[in-house]
């Protein structure tokens, strides 16, 4: 009754931003992303009748707010498993928690992964991609490999992600800037209510199947500077909509908006890079494998670069040998 599991966080082309149902995780809309090799969770799920309540340590440290979460998502496996046994979940990750680094993609997708399994069940990758939807949305594309699209579905059981396009389907790189590990103000799970209070979310869901289109042919075609300006250009429209939800949110901070600007310049001084974020204040630029030496270059002795990550694509999430 013990197993563990690794999951990468990933980083999304289309977001999803918004819920049809925000106990379930329904997303007003499909959105696609690519896993990433440098930033993960791995998980340890142990259920015995030998222990008396539920025991969640994250990176060392045992935190109300996420032991609430993970104690529900353990009550869903228990659910499907029939069993009321206790666990215990140990769960480390290699990059800083609620900094706009998905931490709970990889960290739900790995839980769903071990938990499963060390429950006694058998699920298949779609099963395993609606478990982890509905611990955090975007976990669901940390199940399948590679370039991954979620489809928003009817219902639960329709609402889940699957593979585009293997992971070295393109050699692309995702380079992740820590600009401050300091923790966000408002989670993303807050973010997702507040969505529909812009005046541009309806605007946004009126064009984002197109988009989303436009985004798979780029893939397909492997057209780098069509994926780039696809993806910076919806980064921004995102922030767009948390800057004028009611309460507005506002990630950024000063590096945020340097790298931002640097990236720009860069790419007129003919670098084809661009960036893109998620819920929180660190970046990830994008470019060409034979370009990233040169990006790499661009930020490494900026002194409020903390950190610097170079992700590849990669797998999705997977049991750990010794199960
Ligand atoms: O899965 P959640 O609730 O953490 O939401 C993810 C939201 C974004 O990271 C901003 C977008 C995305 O699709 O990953």
């Amino acid at each position: 009754m013990k197993a563990t599991a690794t999951a990468p966080s990933n980083i999304a082309f289309i977001k999803y931003w918004g819920c049809r149902d925000q106990e379930l995780h329904l997303p007003e809309n499909s959105s696609l992303s690519m896993n990433l090799s440098g930033l993960f969770t791995t998980t340890a799920v142990e259920f015995s009748p030998s222990f008396k309540e539920d025991h969640v340590e994250i990176d060392g440290i045992r935190d109300k707010t996420e032991e609430g979460r993970t104690i529900k998502h353990l009550d869903r496996v228990r659910k499907m498993a029939g069993i009321d046994t206790k666990a215990r979940v140990i769960s480390n990750n290699n990059f800083p928690l609620g900094t706009g680094l998905s931490s709970s993609a990889s960290g739900f997708a790995a839980l769903s992964v071990a938990a499963a399994k060390a429950a006694g069940l058998d699920l298949s990758e779609r099963e395993l991609s609606i478990l982890a939807r509905q611990g955090s949305g975007s976990a669901c594309r940390s199940i399948p490999d590679g370039f991954v699209e979620w489809s928003k579905g009817e219902d639960s059981g329709s609402s889940y992600a699957a593979s585009l396009y293997p992971a070295d389907w393109w050699d692309i790189i995702d380079i992740v800037a820590v600009v401050s590990d300091e923790k966000k103000g408002v989670s993303s799970l807050g973010g997702h209510k507040l969505a529909g209070s812009s005046p541009f979310f309806q605007p946004r869901l009126s064009r984002i199947e197109d988009k989303l289109n436009l985004v798979k042919k780029s893939l397909s075609e492997r057209s780098f500077l069509d994926l780039g300006e696809l993806v910076e250009e919806e980064a921004l429209e995102l922030h767009a909509i948390m800057l004028t939800s009611s309460p507005s949110l506002i990630y950024w901070t000063p590096g945020t908006l340097s790298l931002m600007k640097l990236v720009k310049k860069a790419r007129g001084d003919g670098l084809p890079i661009y960036f893109t974020l998620n819920t929180g204040q660190n970046i990830h630029l994008i470019c060409k494998k034979e370009d990233c030496d040169k990006a790499v270059g661009l930020i490494k002795d900026l002194d409020f670069i903390k950190q610097i990550i170079v992700n590849s694509p990669a797998k999705g999430a997977r049991l750990l040998e010794g199960n």
